[in-house]
């Protein structure tokens, strides 16, 4: 990591190019005013072509062993390169995007400083967007200072609400550590009473019972990154609560845990506030103001 590779990591995040159409980049579905999703259920990628799942947002991703929903991929050097040649993201190739970038002086100039040499490589395009991705990070909200022993930097609300977290609504069983997630994969029955559901981490793994579960997501910026869950069905974080409170979608796969909890209002309020308090910014990164020109 130097700052000379993150530049240019960032720079290949923001830069549509890298799409079959010069009209998708990585930013498009991860937009940093969105808390780095794209503000869909669903994402739609080249030529408006729609995907069946929502875009994570990419805060704090630096922390998670794998990812994506089902957790298929083991590094974000290997995530980073696959939207480019899926189909219904960027729709390109790895050879006519790296062709792309290598006839831009500018990309040359930064790979020779980066990696030693100019040729723009797709591993090298997946190293840099890597390394800025471990610069988008989130913490020291007021809850940290709050488990970090200062009383006073939660409400007396959020605070009745991380009591809730941790117990009677139990949160924290899944919702765990300083990420807010125990990098696990559970079915807590989303999208999971339709006809033919997405049987999440299943489709990985093959292994029985692992049907419908998907990885716990982070709960970093949530204001930002409506809706939520996999397939984005929950249009707010009142919506979500309620979800939980109903401990819905029953299957034979949920998770022993989704139960109706049974929360009043002002608990339902409570929860709210807390989740409010983990976010404390300083994720957000601005768009390079200029990429590298064709000739
Ligand atoms: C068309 C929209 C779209 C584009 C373009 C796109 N993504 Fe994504 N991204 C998604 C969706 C949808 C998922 C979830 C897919 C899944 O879990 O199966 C995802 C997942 C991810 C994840 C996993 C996050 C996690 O918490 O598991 C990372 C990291 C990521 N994308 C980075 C990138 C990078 C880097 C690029 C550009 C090279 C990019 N994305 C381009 C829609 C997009
Ligand atoms: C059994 C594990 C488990 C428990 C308990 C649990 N969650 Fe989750 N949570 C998950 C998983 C897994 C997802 C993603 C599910 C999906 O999309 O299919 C999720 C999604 C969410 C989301 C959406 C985040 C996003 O970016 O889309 C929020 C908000 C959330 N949980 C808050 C809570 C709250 C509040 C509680 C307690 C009332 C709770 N969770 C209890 C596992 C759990």
């Amino acid at each position: 990591m130097t700052p000379a590779k993150v530049e240019l990591g960032r720079q290949l995040f923001f830069d549509a190019r890298l799409s079959s159409d010069g009209t998708i980049s990585c930013a498009t579905c991860h937009n940093p005013a969105m808390g780095f999703t794209d503000g869909r259920e669903t994402s739609m990628g080249a030529q408006g072509q729609v995907g069946g799942r929502s875009a994570p947002s990419v805060i704090n991703v630096a922390y998670a062993p794998n990812v994506f929903w089902d957790g298929r991929a083991a590094s974000l050097e290997e995530q980073a390169i696959g939207p480019i040649a899926n189909p219904i993201e960027m729709a390109n190739t790895h050879e006519n995007a790296v062709a792309r970038l290598n006839s831009c002086p500018g990309y040359r100039e930064q790979f020779a400083h980066v990696f030693g040499s100019p040729e723009v490589t797709i591993e090298n395009v997946g190293k840099a967007i890597a390394a800025f991705e471990r610069t988008i990070l989130a913490g020291n909200a007021p809850w940290d200072r709050f488990i970090n022993g200062d009383a006073g930097a939660l409400s007396e609300e959020a605070r009745r609400g991380w009591d809730l977290f941790q117990n009677k609504a139990s949160c924290v069983r899944c919702h765990a550590g300083f990420n807010l997630t125990d990098n696990q994969f559970h079915n807590i029955g989303v999208g999971f009473d339709g006809p033919d559901p997405d049987l999440g981490r299943y489709e990985v793994t093959g292994v029985d019972g692992d049907q419908g579960r998907f990885k716990t997501p982070t709960l970093r910026a949530l204001r930002y990154t409506a809706p939520y869950m996999h397939d984005g069905s929950e249009r707010t974080l009142e919506d979500v609560i309620e979800y939980y409170n109903r401990g819905d979608n029953p299957n034979p796969c949920l998770n022993e845990q989704m139960k109706p909890l049974e929360l009043t209002a002002q608990e339902k309020a409570d929860l709210l506030a807390l989740l409010d308090a983990f976010e404390g910014g300083g994720w957000m990164v601005a768009a390079p103001i200029q990429l590298p020109a064709e000739p």
